[in-house]
């Protein structure tokens, strides 16, 4: 698995490099430094009231969420990201900013250790699962990351969005549902998705597609209660090349296809001590 990780980590640092001195806008720096916020309006309306809290953002990438969320009223945010070049940036655009959001360089899985504190929010967002091999592992660190009665706010690609292809004006199903950890979907991509022409270095990555109810199923696990599931009909990248504008900022696919969820968000709350809760038995739906 370590070699899944590290192929990774290479490819998201070549990234970071990239997406840190971005020329395309897709990253829309210059909004963020000047105190705006970053985030698409499907995640601003979910979120709920952020104003005083703690936050730490998991993958917070180059930081620019991360020092949105500070700028519309988070009380502290710390950002976790495993590429260095990615915090290196972060930590830049924070200082340009005149920000005090702390930024982090660990991976998910040794977050609780690197941390060693809790929160009120865990914020994860926009791809991010999809680079982990294990969920209910994954869960477990958002669980120890959050107070009794703090929350995750989860917004990603849907499962179902990853299992398919274009193939002409509509969709095929190309990947099974649920990717075993040691056989990752692999890929090798000589440019990064922001439309900019520099080469990558590192041009293999490896993803994994989790089904909503291995996600579901894991925070329940870990000790949190849903607070809502909801699919979307868009997502904040364009996932497929015919994808079109859906609203101020998201893409969704074209009026004559057929549609598909592509993005879902979950919000959820760590449960106090001596809550009761069912415990379903497992069900192998292989
Ligand atoms: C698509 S970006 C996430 C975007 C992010 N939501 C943002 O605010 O821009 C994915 C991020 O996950 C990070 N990442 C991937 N695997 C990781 C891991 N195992 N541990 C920590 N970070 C990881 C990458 O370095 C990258 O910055």
């Amino acid at each position: 698995m370590e070699t899944f990780l590290n192929a990774n980590l290479l490819n998201w640092d070549d990234r970071a490099e990239l997406h840190a001195t971005d020329k395309t806008g897709s990253y829309r720096i210059d909004s963020v430094l000047a105190g705006g916020s970053n985030l698409y309006e499907l995640e601003s309306s979910e979120v709920g009231d952020i104003v005083g809290k703690d936050i730490v953002h998991l993958q917070c990438h180059i930081g620019l969420d991360t020092i949105s969320l500070r700028n519309l009223g988070a009380g502290s945010v710390t950002g976790l990201d495993f590429s260095p070049r990615a915090i290196v940036a972060a930590r830049d655009f924070a200082a340009k900013a005149g920000s005090d959001v702390r930024f982090v360089e660990s991976p998910v899985f040794e977050a609780v250790e690197a941390l060693d504190r809790t929160y009120d929010i865990v914020y994860v967002t926009w791809g991010s699962v999809n680079w982990l091999d294990d969920v209910f592992r994954w869960a477990r660190v958002v669980a120890d990351l959050l107070r009794p009665g703090g929350r995750l706010y989860l917004a990603e690609g849907h499962p179902l969005m990853f299992q398919c292809n274009r193939k002409g004006k509509a969709l095929e199903l190309k990947h099974d549902w649920r990717t075993p950890a040691g056989r990752p979907l692999a890929w090798k991509e000589d440019l990064t998705y922001t439309g900019d022409e520099r080469v990558l270095e590192h041009p293999r990555y490896y993803e994994w597609i989790h089904p909503i109810s291995d996600v579901v199923n894991a925070l329940i696990a870990a000790g949190l209660s849903l607070d809502f599931l909801n699919e979307h009909d868009k997502v904040s990248w364009q996932h497929f090349s015919f994808a079109v504008r859906a609203g101020k900022d998201m893409y969704g696919l074209p009026e004559d296809a057929p549609k598909i969820p592509m993005a879902y968000s979950i919000g959820a709350t760590k449960r106090g001590v001596g809550t009761y809760r069912i415990v379903p038995k497992k069900v192998d739906s292989h």
